[in-house]
Protein backbone atom coordinates (compact mmCIF):
# COMPACT_ATOMS: atom_id res chain seq x y z
CA UNK A 1 0.00 0.00 0.00
CA UNK A 2 1.41 3.32 -1.01
CA UNK A 3 -1.18 5.64 -0.44
CA UNK A 4 -3.88 4.83 2.71
CA UNK A 5 -6.60 6.53 2.70
CA UNK A 6 -9.00 7.22 5.49
CA UNK A 7 -12.40 9.16 6.36
CA UNK A 8 -12.71 9.97 10.20
CA UNK A 9 -14.51 13.22 11.86
CA UNK A 10 -14.85 14.86 8.82
CA UNK A 11 -11.97 14.80 7.43
CA UNK A 12 -10.32 12.53 4.54
CA UNK A 13 -6.82 11.59 4.93
CA UNK A 14 -4.18 11.14 2.59
CA UNK A 15 -1.10 9.24 3.67
CA UNK A 16 1.57 9.07 1.18
CA UNK A 17 3.37 5.88 2.58
CA UNK A 18 5.82 4.12 0.96
CA UNK A 19 9.14 5.07 3.37
CA UNK A 20 10.97 2.78 1.70
CA UNK A 21 11.20 4.81 -1.28
CA UNK A 22 11.38 7.76 0.85
CA UNK A 23 7.96 8.36 -0.49
CA UNK A 24 9.15 9.27 -4.30
CA UNK A 25 5.38 8.79 -6.19
CA UNK A 26 4.74 7.09 -9.23
CA UNK A 27 1.86 7.11 -11.81
CA UNK A 28 0.01 4.67 -9.84
CA UNK A 29 0.05 7.14 -6.70
CA UNK A 30 -0.74 10.13 -8.28
CA UNK A 31 -4.21 8.14 -9.93
CA UNK A 32 -4.53 7.28 -6.23
CA UNK A 33 -4.38 10.60 -4.43
CA UNK A 34 -6.41 12.08 -7.32
CA UNK A 35 -9.39 9.24 -6.85
CA UNK A 36 -9.32 10.33 -3.17
CA UNK A 37 -9.67 13.68 -3.64
CA UNK A 38 -12.47 12.80 -6.00
CA UNK A 39 -13.80 11.04 -3.30
CA UNK A 40 -13.47 13.40 -0.72
CA UNK A 41 -15.44 15.88 -2.71
CA UNK A 42 -18.45 13.88 -3.50
CA UNK A 43 -18.72 12.83 0.18
CA UNK A 44 -20.81 14.92 2.10
CA UNK A 45 -19.37 14.36 5.46
CA UNK A 46 -16.57 15.21 4.73
CA UNK A 47 -15.42 18.89 5.59
CA UNK A 48 -11.45 19.08 4.70
CA UNK A 49 -8.55 17.10 3.37
CA UNK A 50 -5.52 16.24 5.11
CA UNK A 51 -2.19 15.12 3.23
CA UNK A 52 0.59 14.15 5.16
CA UNK A 53 3.25 11.48 4.79
CA UNK A 54 5.80 9.87 7.12
CA UNK A 55 7.29 11.02 10.05
CA UNK A 56 10.41 11.62 8.55
CA UNK A 57 9.81 12.38 5.12
CA UNK A 58 7.21 13.99 3.35
CA UNK A 59 7.95 13.03 -0.26
CA UNK A 60 11.16 12.42 -2.16
CA UNK A 61 8.71 13.91 -5.33
CA UNK A 62 8.38 12.03 -8.45
CA UNK A 63 9.80 8.37 -8.54
CA UNK A 64 12.30 9.56 -10.93
CA UNK A 65 12.30 5.60 -12.33
CA UNK A 66 8.93 5.39 -13.00
CA UNK A 67 8.72 8.90 -14.26
CA UNK A 68 11.58 8.39 -17.19
CA UNK A 69 9.65 5.06 -17.80
CA UNK A 70 6.12 6.58 -17.85
CA UNK A 71 6.41 10.04 -18.45
CA UNK A 72 3.32 12.34 -18.57
CA UNK A 73 1.77 11.54 -22.07
CA UNK A 74 -0.67 14.79 -21.80
CA UNK A 75 -2.53 17.18 -19.71
CA UNK A 76 -4.76 13.82 -18.53
CA UNK A 77 -1.78 11.88 -17.37
CA UNK A 78 -2.35 11.15 -13.56
CA UNK A 79 0.01 13.92 -12.60
CA UNK A 80 -2.39 16.46 -14.09
CA UNK A 81 -5.36 14.65 -12.16
CA UNK A 82 -3.83 15.00 -8.82
CA UNK A 83 -2.59 18.50 -9.18
CA UNK A 84 -6.49 19.62 -10.87
CA UNK A 85 -7.85 17.56 -8.06
CA UNK A 86 -6.20 19.53 -5.46
CA UNK A 87 -5.86 23.03 -7.74
CA UNK A 88 -9.64 22.45 -7.59
CA UNK A 89 -10.94 21.22 -4.90
CA UNK A 90 -13.59 22.83 -3.00
CA UNK A 91 -12.97 21.79 0.36
CA UNK A 92 -10.03 23.01 2.17
CA UNK A 93 -6.76 21.24 2.00
CA UNK A 94 -4.65 20.92 4.92
CA UNK A 95 -1.07 19.56 4.50
CA UNK A 96 1.31 18.21 7.41
CA UNK A 97 5.19 18.33 6.34
CA UNK A 98 7.80 16.19 8.00
CA UNK A 99 11.46 15.81 6.76
CA UNK A 100 11.76 16.46 3.33
CA UNK A 101 9.49 17.67 0.40
CA UNK A 102 11.01 17.30 -2.49
CA UNK A 103 9.69 18.80 -6.67
CA UNK A 104 6.29 18.11 -6.69
CA UNK A 105 6.14 17.42 -2.73
CA UNK A 106 7.03 21.62 -2.24
CA UNK A 107 4.95 22.28 -5.36
CA UNK A 108 2.03 20.56 -4.02
CA UNK A 109 1.81 22.77 -1.15
CA UNK A 110 1.65 25.96 -3.13
CA UNK A 111 -2.40 24.93 -3.99
CA UNK A 112 -2.93 23.55 -0.57
CA UNK A 113 -5.25 25.98 2.52
CA UNK A 114 -3.11 25.75 5.04
CA UNK A 115 0.39 24.30 5.28
CA UNK A 116 2.04 22.95 8.85
CA UNK A 117 5.59 21.68 8.85
CA UNK A 118 7.81 20.23 11.04
CA UNK A 119 11.28 21.98 12.52
CA UNK A 120 12.86 19.33 10.21
CA UNK A 121 11.01 19.91 7.18
CA UNK A 122 13.36 20.71 4.39
CA UNK A 123 11.69 21.85 0.95
CA UNK A 124 13.17 22.49 -2.41
CA UNK A 125 12.56 22.58 -6.08
CA UNK A 126 15.16 20.89 -8.01
CA UNK A 127 13.75 21.14 -11.59
CA UNK A 128 17.02 23.16 -13.15
CA UNK A 129 19.45 20.31 -12.01
CA UNK A 130 16.81 17.11 -13.00
CA UNK A 131 17.58 19.02 -16.39
CA UNK A 132 13.99 19.96 -16.21
CA UNK A 133 11.45 23.41 -15.26
CA UNK A 134 8.86 24.68 -12.67
CA UNK A 135 5.66 23.07 -12.87
CA UNK A 136 2.27 22.97 -11.72
CA UNK A 137 2.11 27.03 -11.20
CA UNK A 138 4.96 26.83 -9.33
CA UNK A 139 6.76 30.11 -11.83
CA UNK A 140 3.68 31.72 -10.68
CA UNK A 141 2.96 31.16 -7.35
CA UNK A 142 6.45 30.94 -5.56
CA UNK A 143 7.24 34.36 -7.12
CA UNK A 144 3.27 35.27 -6.47
CA UNK A 145 3.89 34.19 -2.68
CA UNK A 146 8.08 35.18 -2.01
CA UNK A 147 9.22 38.22 -4.10
CA UNK A 148 10.89 36.76 -7.84
CA UNK A 149 14.33 37.69 -6.40
CA UNK A 150 13.79 34.77 -3.25
CA UNK A 151 11.48 32.77 -6.07
CA UNK A 152 14.74 32.98 -8.01
CA UNK A 153 17.18 31.18 -5.81
CA UNK A 154 14.92 28.66 -5.59
CA UNK A 155 13.78 27.75 -8.88
CA UNK A 156 16.27 28.90 -10.84
CA UNK A 157 19.33 27.83 -8.29
CA UNK A 158 17.41 24.95 -7.00
CA UNK A 159 18.58 26.15 -3.29
CA UNK A 160 16.82 24.30 -0.58
CA UNK A 161 14.30 25.90 2.36
CA UNK A 162 14.37 25.07 5.41
CA UNK A 163 11.23 25.46 7.79
CA UNK A 164 12.32 28.78 8.87
CA UNK A 165 12.95 30.44 5.36
CA UNK A 166 9.25 28.53 4.15
CA UNK A 167 7.54 30.43 6.75
CA UNK A 168 9.40 33.44 5.93
CA UNK A 169 8.18 32.78 1.94
CA UNK A 170 4.92 32.21 3.14
CA UNK A 171 4.72 28.70 1.93
CA UNK A 172 3.74 27.69 5.12
CA UNK A 173 1.50 28.68 7.82
CA UNK A 174 3.79 27.64 10.57
CA UNK A 175 6.49 25.52 12.52
CA UNK A 176 5.80 22.84 14.99
CA UNK A 177 7.94 20.45 16.74
CA UNK A 178 8.01 17.17 14.65
CA UNK A 179 5.88 15.21 16.67
CA UNK A 180 3.11 17.40 16.92
CA UNK A 181 2.54 18.55 13.19
CA UNK A 182 0.15 16.19 12.60
CA UNK A 183 -1.73 16.35 15.19
CA UNK A 184 -2.27 19.81 14.80
CA UNK A 185 -2.90 19.92 11.66
CA UNK A 186 -5.79 17.30 12.09
CA UNK A 187 -7.06 19.46 14.68
CA UNK A 188 -6.95 22.23 11.86
CA UNK A 189 -8.79 20.45 9.43
CA UNK A 190 -11.38 19.12 12.08
CA UNK A 191 -12.03 22.84 12.45
CA UNK A 192 -13.72 23.01 9.60
CA UNK A 193 -16.83 20.60 11.06
CA UNK A 194 -17.64 23.36 13.31
CA UNK A 195 -18.28 26.15 9.96
CA UNK A 196 -20.96 26.32 7.78
CA UNK A 197 -19.89 24.46 4.84
CA UNK A 198 -20.88 26.56 2.09
CA UNK A 199 -19.43 29.56 3.41
CA UNK A 200 -15.88 28.07 3.58
CA UNK A 201 -16.43 26.47 0.09
CA UNK A 202 -17.55 29.81 -1.24
CA UNK A 203 -14.53 31.92 0.69
CA UNK A 204 -12.00 29.24 -0.96
CA UNK A 205 -13.51 30.24 -4.14
CA UNK A 206 -13.29 33.42 -4.51
CA UNK A 207 -10.13 33.44 -2.69
CA UNK A 208 -8.52 31.80 -5.58
CA UNK A 209 -10.72 32.84 -8.51
CA UNK A 210 -8.64 36.06 -9.78
CA UNK A 211 -5.87 33.65 -10.26
CA UNK A 212 -7.84 30.76 -11.99
CA UNK A 213 -7.36 32.07 -15.44
CA UNK A 214 -3.70 32.92 -14.59
CA UNK A 215 -3.03 29.57 -13.23
CA UNK A 216 -4.36 27.55 -15.78
CA UNK A 217 -2.33 29.17 -18.65
CA UNK A 218 0.68 28.91 -16.68
CA UNK A 219 0.32 24.92 -16.35
CA UNK A 220 -0.16 24.30 -19.55
CA UNK A 221 2.58 26.09 -20.90
CA UNK A 222 4.90 24.43 -17.61
CA UNK A 223 3.23 21.39 -18.99
CA UNK A 224 4.27 21.58 -22.35
CA UNK A 225 8.00 22.75 -21.77
CA UNK A 226 8.70 20.28 -18.93
CA UNK A 227 7.09 17.40 -21.60
CA UNK A 228 9.72 18.31 -24.16
CA UNK A 229 12.42 18.62 -21.43
CA UNK A 230 11.66 15.33 -19.97
CA UNK A 231 13.08 13.81 -23.21
CA UNK A 232 16.13 16.04 -23.40
CA UNK A 233 19.66 15.04 -22.84
CA UNK A 234 20.12 17.68 -20.25
CA UNK A 235 17.42 15.41 -18.06
CA UNK A 236 19.08 11.57 -18.88
CA UNK A 237 22.33 13.13 -17.51
CA UNK A 238 20.75 14.33 -14.42
CA UNK A 239 18.57 11.20 -14.17
CA UNK A 240 20.99 8.53 -14.66
CA UNK A 241 23.18 10.85 -12.64
CA UNK A 242 21.13 10.23 -9.91
CA UNK A 243 21.34 6.33 -10.30
CA UNK A 244 24.80 6.35 -10.85
CA UNK A 245 24.91 8.19 -7.42
CA UNK A 246 27.31 10.51 -9.08
CA UNK A 247 27.28 14.49 -9.56
CA UNK A 248 25.81 15.18 -12.77
CA UNK A 249 28.18 16.83 -15.38
CA UNK A 250 26.12 19.36 -18.15
CA UNK A 251 29.13 20.81 -19.63
CA UNK A 252 28.92 19.46 -22.99
CA UNK A 253 25.75 20.90 -23.55
CA UNK A 254 25.43 25.10 -24.77
N1 LIG B 1 12.68 8.45 -7.19
C1 LIG B 1 12.97 7.13 -7.08
N2 LIG B 1 13.62 6.60 -6.03
C2 LIG B 1 13.97 7.44 -5.04
C3 LIG B 1 13.70 8.82 -5.09
C4 LIG B 1 13.01 9.31 -6.22
N3 LIG B 1 12.68 10.60 -6.33
N4 LIG B 1 14.18 9.40 -3.96
C5 LIG B 1 14.72 8.41 -3.24
N5 LIG B 1 14.60 7.24 -3.89
C6 LIG B 1 15.06 5.92 -3.45
C7 LIG B 1 16.57 5.78 -3.58
O1 LIG B 1 16.94 5.41 -4.92
C8 LIG B 1 16.86 4.70 -2.56
O2 LIG B 1 16.48 3.47 -3.10
P1 LIG B 1 17.36 2.13 -2.82
O3 LIG B 1 17.38 2.00 -1.32
O4 LIG B 1 16.62 1.05 -3.51
O5 LIG B 1 18.72 2.44 -3.37
C9 LIG B 1 15.87 5.01 -1.44
O6 LIG B 1 14.81 5.76 -2.05
C10 LIG B 1 16.45 5.83 -0.31
O7 LIG B 1 16.96 7.05 -0.87
P2 LIG B 1 18.32 7.74 -0.38
O8 LIG B 1 18.73 8.75 -1.40
O9 LIG B 1 19.32 6.69 -0.01
O10 LIG B 1 17.81 8.48 0.97
P3 LIG B 1 18.48 9.73 1.73
O11 LIG B 1 17.81 9.79 3.06
O12 LIG B 1 19.96 9.67 1.66
O13 LIG B 1 18.02 11.02 0.88
C11 LIG B 1 16.47 12.40 -0.35
C12 LIG B 1 16.65 11.38 0.79
C13 LIG B 1 14.98 12.65 -0.53
C14 LIG B 1 17.20 13.70 0.00
C15 LIG B 1 17.11 11.81 -1.63
O14 LIG B 1 16.62 10.47 -1.81
C16 LIG B 1 16.83 12.56 -2.90
O15 LIG B 1 17.41 13.61 -3.15
N6 LIG B 1 15.95 12.00 -3.77
C17 LIG B 1 15.70 12.52 -5.09
C18 LIG B 1 14.85 13.74 -5.02
C19 LIG B 1 14.51 14.24 -6.40
O16 LIG B 1 15.34 14.67 -7.16
N7 LIG B 1 13.21 14.15 -6.71
C20 LIG B 1 12.67 14.50 -7.97
C21 LIG B 1 12.08 15.86 -7.94
S1 LIG B 1 11.26 16.23 -9.47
Amino acid sequence: MTIRTETADGVARIEIARPEKKNAITVAMYQQMADAIAAAHDDRSVRAILIHGQPDIFTAGNDLEDFMKNPPAGMDAPVFQFIAALGYAEKPVVAAVNGAAVGIGTTMLLHCDLVYCADNAMFSMPFVSLGLCAEFASSLLVPLYAGYHKAAEKLLLGEPMSAEEALEMKVVNRILPPDEVLGYAKRQAARFNGLPPTSVRETKRLMKSAWKSITEKVIEDEGRTFGRMLHSAEAKEAFSAFFERRKPDFSRFG
